[in-house]
Order: structure tokens, then C-alpha cells, then sequence
């Protein structure tokens, strides 16, 4: 690794990927015996998603996962991050497995390894199946051995060909959002729910993790945390408070108990007391953390908040399409924040990436320049956090296509390969052309 006057070269093992998820873009929700998810049920019901849109079809890829290998392929990519949909395997959440649906996942591995990239398996980002939801979701304290036994079951299909394993896609999202906020599926808004989902999600975790480590030690096991910086609006002592409560709920919430054992002061003062046990074994060893970094975000003081005291306030610096500020120091930040205060763990960037309009031009072209410089920054943090000595080994953008982004449906594109959402065309942007070069030369020139 070394920089030449205005050219980064990174180490020659440095893992260049792009990454996924079931519900974003396979569709095909009710097809070969799947079945529904919690993001099905709430996709379907009016009001939740923007323009009413659904996953129902969203990239096709179900049908279409040989060209999106393909592109994956000629992109050059290393490793390609993808989830499982838990309902498409195992129906109903637990009992009898669906062959159709582990076909799927057969054939997706096989395929990317024919093409030489490495399946990524993450278990579970956000798509519960709804029969599990119907018996309490993430609060039921059953949930743990379910989540443990489908666990098992994709070790046993897909181990042979998948080494590296992802436990979860952002818990803080799954607990929060889906259950403090509402705006993600199940669409609950109940504290002391969503403090029960947090802490039985690193449960689940935990037991997940010991599952396949019993099943193979040669596997690679990780999870995946979403990491927003919080700074405080002023140095005003108030300020800087609901900045550390912010940063405690949504931050430390799911780094400290995994790798300390236990949760930030917050999760007390809230009424979450969990016993010793319950922390051993959250606290697993684990052979990587992934994480995903988008935005800054700046706290104020604000009393009305009964949870954080805190505030989310804007400020006037250039944000993206989805509203979030563009700030590729923070990832430096995080990456060094890791390293410091969890004695060095192994890490990757398992998602960056950007939302902006994009224009299509008379010849079809996205020229995304844009996003070519959201992502060239943020890939230049990550190399000052490797030439500093953290051990960051990879690089997975958010994503390979546009696809369904939650509550805003496909109102906004985080793809580097559009999709043309009436016909399902896939067409690179420029953005993937120079993701091509800079994988392809292991670096890029600086500008
Ligand atoms: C992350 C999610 C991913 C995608 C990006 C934009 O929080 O993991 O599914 O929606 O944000």
C-alpha cells in the first residue's frame, strides 16, 4: 500500500465488493413456495411506503441474478454481500424448509463462484418472515432458537461453497426503526418494545454465531453495524450531553455489548438491566465487523426528546438526495473510533454509497459525477484509516443496482447500474466504469 504523488494504491488483499439485499431487489415475493415477510405485510399496507411502491417485483432478480453476476463479473468485484430471504427458505419461519427457495441460494452461490467473486451470506437483513412476526417478531424470547435452527439450516445448504457469514444488516435499524419510529416494518412505536427487540436481536446474535462457528470453524463470521457520526451542535455542555446520549442509543447500543459485554449507561437509566448471562453471550468472538457509513449527523440539546434529550438539527452543508450529509471524514472517524476503543478488531466498509438524482442522457447514460466523487472521497477515508494502521480490508459499495430503499420505495437510486424499474434494464452509470478502475488498479489518482 503507498501513495505516489496523486495516486492511492491500496494493499494488494484489500477486498473490493458491491452489496445487497433479498427484499431490495429479488421480487418474486409470493413465488416457489415463499413465504410472506414482514416487509411484504408492510409494503402492501397503504400509507408506509412513498407512492405506495413495493418489493414485489423490485429488480427481478430472482429471475434475473445470472446478469446481475455477470455485471458483478465485469465490474471486477471480488466478493459480492447479499442477504437471505429467511422466508423464502423456511416459510413460516421455522419447521419445514422451502427446496425452491434454498435452490435459489444454491444456484446464486455457484454462480458467483464460477465467476470467481465470493458469496458474502448476511442471515438477516430486516425481512422476518411474518408467521414470526404473528408470534411476537424479535420480542419473543423463542425467537433466539428460530433464528439459531435457520442458521443451521444455511450452513448445512450453503457451507460447502459460503465461508463468510454476516449475522445481521444494522439491528439498530431492525430495533429502532422498525420499532420506535415506525417507519420500517413492523411499524411498531413502543419504547419498551423496541429496548426488548434491541437486546434479544444480540441474542439472537450471539447464539447465531456460536451455531455456525459449531458448524465449521473455518468459517468467517461477522456482523454488520451501521455507524452515524454524532457531533454536538455547540460545545455547550447540554449539547454535547444529547450528542453522547445520541451516539449511546444509536451507536454503542450494538458495539458495546459485543465486544465489552455490556451497554452503555443509557440502557439502565431506560430500564434495560439484563443479567450476566444473558451478556456472555452477546459477547462472541467474532472474525470481522462490517460497517456501513453514510452521514454525520449534528445533536442539539432538546428536553423534549424523552429518550436521548437530543435533537437532530441541520446544518448548511451539502447533503444527498436522501437528506443526509455528505461527510467522508466521519468514516475516518468510525474506522479509527473502532480500532481505539475495541482493541483492533478486523473490519470492512460493508455498505457507502449515495442517493442523487440522477440524469439520464438522450443516449441513455447516467454521468454521475456526483457520485463518483461521494464515493472516491469516502474510498480516500477509508485508505487514511488503513495507512494509519487500522485494520480495515475492504470496500463494498452501496449497491450494485438502484433498488427498493425502504420507506422511499424506488424514489431514490443508490445504484452504480440504473434500473429501468418499467422494463428491468439494467444500464451502467459512469460511476461503474470508474468503480471498474479503481478495482481494476487497486487505487485511483487523486484529484
Ligand atoms: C442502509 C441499508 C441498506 C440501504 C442503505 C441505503 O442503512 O442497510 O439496505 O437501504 O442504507
Amino acid at each position: 500500500m503507498h501513495v505516489t504523488a496523486g495516486r492511492i494504491t491500496f494493499p494488494e488483499d484489500f477486498v473490493w465488493g458491491v452489496a445487497s439485499s433479498s427484499y431490495q431487489i429479488e421480487g418474486a415475493w409470493n413465488e416457489d413456495g415463499k413465504g410472506e415477510s414482514i416487509w411484504d405485510r408492510f409494503s402492501h399496507a397503504p400509507g408506509n411506503i412513498m407512492n405506495g411502491d413495493t418489493g414485489d417485483v423490485a429488480c427481478d432478480h430472482y429471475h434475473r441474478y445470472v446478469e446481475d453476476v455477470a455485471l458483478m463479473r465485469d465490474l471486477g468485484v471480488q466478493a459480492y454481500r447479499f442477504s437471505v430471504s429467511w422466508p423464502r427458505v423456511l416459510p413460516k419461519g421455522k419447521g419445514d424448509a422451502n427446496p425452491a427457495g434454498l435452490n435459489f441460494y444454491k444456484s446464486l452461490v455457484e454462480e458467483l463462484s464460477r465467476n470467481g467473486i465470493e458469496p458474502w451470506v448476511c442471515l438477516c437483513h430486516y425481512d422476518l418472515p411474518q408467521a414470526l412476526q404473528d408470534e411476537g417478531g424479535w420480542a419473543n424470547p423463542h425467537i433466539t432458537e428460530y433464528f439459531a435452527e435457520y442458521s443451521g439450516l444455511m450452513a448445512r445448504e450453503l457451507g460447502e461453497v459460503v465461508k463468510r457469514w454476516v449475522i445481521f444488516n444494522e439491528p439498530r435499524c431492525i430495533a429502532w426503526l422498525g420499532h420506535l419510529t415506525g417507519i420500517h416494518a413492523p411499524g411498531m412505536k413502543n419504547l419498551e418494545l423496541a429496548l426488548k427487540v434491541s437486546h434479544q436481536l444480540q441474542l439472537a446474535q450471539g447464539k447465531a454465531i456460536q451455531t455456525l462457528h459449531d458448524f465449521d470453524k473455518n468459517f468467517q463470521i461477522g456482523t454488520i453495524v451501521d455507524l452515524n457520526v454524532v457531533h454536538p451542535i455547540s460545545d455547550d455542555k447540554k449539547d454535547v450531553e444529547a450528542a453522547s446520549r445520541l451516539d449511546a442509543l444509536w451507536n454503542r447500543w450494538y458495539t458495546d455489548p459485543l465486544f465489552k459485554g455490556e451497554y452503555p449507561h443509557l440502557a439502565a437509566e431506560l430500564g434495560l438491566k439484563p443479567d450476566r448471562e444473558d451478556m456472555n453471550l452477546i459477547k462472541q468472538r467474532l472474525d470481522f465487523l462490517g460497517v456501513n457509513y453514510y452521514t454525520r449527523v449534528l445533536a442539539a440539546y432538546d428536553p423534549s426528546d424523552p429518550v436521548t434529550h437530543a435533537r437532530v438539527v441541520a446544518k448548511n452543508t451539502p447533503t444527498t438526495e436522501k437528506g443526509w450529509e455528505i461527510y467522508p471524514d466521519g468514516l475516518y472517524e468510525v474506522l479509527v473510533r473502532l480500532q481505539k476503543e475495541y482493541d483492533d478488531p478486523m473490519l470492512y466498509v460493508t455498505e457507502n454509497g449515495v442517493a442523487f438524482e440522477d440524469i439520464v442522457t438522450k443516449g441513455g447514460r447516467v454521468q454521475d459525477d456526483d457520485r463518483v466523487a461521494f464515493l472516491r472521497d469516502h474510498i480516500a477515508s477509508t485508505y487514511r484509516a488503513v495507512r494509519d494502521g487500522v485494520r480495515v480490508y475492504g470496500f463494498f459499495v452501496w449497491s450494485l443496482l438502484d433498488n427498493f430503499e425502504w420507506a422511499e420505495g424506488f424514489s431514490k437510486r443508490f445504484g452504480l447500474v440504473r434500473t429501468d424499474y418499467e422494463t428491468l434494464k439494467r444500464t451502467p452509470k459512469k460511476s461503474y466504469d470508474w468503480y471498474k478502475n479503481v478495482i481494476a488498479t487497486n487505487g485511483f489518482d487523486l484529484p
